[in-house]
């Protein structure tokens, strides 16, 4: 693994784009994919805007900027990944999607390509055994947005090989970020450890105990979190968000200490994702976050 090598995301959203963006400015040439071509637009858009902003604060140059944007390869067409020598997946927090992606995948590929899962909270195992050379597959799991957040966790399944988990952590240590090597457990380190944060949240809300907006106030005004735990299931996206207590729920042996909240699913379902649908807990169609009625 080389600090030139071409490495292929699939998934433009949120995490797609922001890895995107880590490895463009880290010197690697990109091939960014999406089955939506106006996914991977709105992504490259999002990160030429990020890095023009990078340069106004002073951080980077308009040299460098200009040519992490040229080493961005945005495409629909996976046989595009032929070159690839690390591809990572950032595609729905799905298990049969996430299988079926790397059966596609792994005959674009050379054999000796690292495959790799951004999964929050699947079992890497169960997307490896998808895999006809498991050995060359881990999970490294990037926190949102990447280009700001600096933690990166490489969880090496059961049939990944010795040595590999090594590797990653020397290339991700090379890209600014700190990794740390986690187990192959639902929801690994930071995942596990944030359900409560969210679910806890939840039920004092469901309970009528005190609202969204409160509970936000409170934490962010007075307990010295970065975010409240509303805005952030918000902005992460109550798809994903939801998906992972699931899983991990279901990872437990439904262990009711993980258990999901009816309040989101409905968010889910009546399709307010937060965010990126402009109506999660709070309304962001005005373009400022207010609490939703
Ligand atoms: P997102 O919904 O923003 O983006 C997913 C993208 O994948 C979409 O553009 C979609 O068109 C594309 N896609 C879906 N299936 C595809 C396929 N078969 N082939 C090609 N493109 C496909 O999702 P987000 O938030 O970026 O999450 C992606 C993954 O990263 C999930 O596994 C999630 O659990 C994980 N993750 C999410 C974090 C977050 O805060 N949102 C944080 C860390 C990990």
């Amino acid at each position: 693994m080389n600090d030139h090598m071409t490495i292929g995301i699939i998934g433009s959203g949120a995490m797609g784009a922001g890895i995107a963006q880590v490895l463009a400015v880290a010197g690697h040439p990109v091939r960014l994919l999406d089955q939506h071509a106006g996914a991977l637009e709105k992504a490259v858009a999002g990160i030429e805007a990020n890095l023009r902003r990078l340069v106004e604060k002073g951080q980077l140059t308009p040299d460098a900027a200009g040519l992490a944007a040229a080493r961005l390869g945005p495409t629909t067409y996976l046989p595009d990944f032929a070159d690839c020598e690390l591809v990572i997946e950032a595609v729905a927090e799905d298990l049969a999607v996430k299988q079926q992606l790397f059966r596609e995948v792994e005959p674009v590929v050379a054999p000796e390509c690292i495959l790799a899962s951004n999964t929050s909270s699947l079992s890497l195992a169960a997307i490896a055994a998808a895999c006809q050379r498991p050995e060359r597959f881990v999970g490294l799991h990037f926190f949102n947005p990447a280009p700001l957040m600096r933690l990166v966790e490489i969880i090496p399944a059961v049939q990944t090989r010795a040595g590999l988990a090594d590797e990653l952590r020397a290339l991700v240590t090379r890209w600014g970020k700190q990794p740390v090597v986690a187990q192959d457990t639902p929801g690994f380190i930071v995942n596990r450890v944030a359900r409560p944060f969210y679910g806890e949240a939840l039920r004092i809300m469901e309970e009528g105990l005190a609202d969204a907006p409160t509970i936000d106030w409170a934490l962010t005004k007075l307990g010295g979190f970065r975010m409240g735990p509303f805005a952030l299931m918000d902005f992460i996206g109550h798809d994903v968000n939801y998906r992972v207590t699931e899983a991990v729920f279901a990872g437990f042996y439904f262990d009711p200490r993980y258990r999901p909240s009816i309040a989101q699913k409905r968010l889910l379902e009546a399709g307010y994702l937060g965010r990126k649908s402009g109506r999660g807990f709070y309304n962001y169609a005005a373009g400022a976050q207010v609490p939703a009625p």
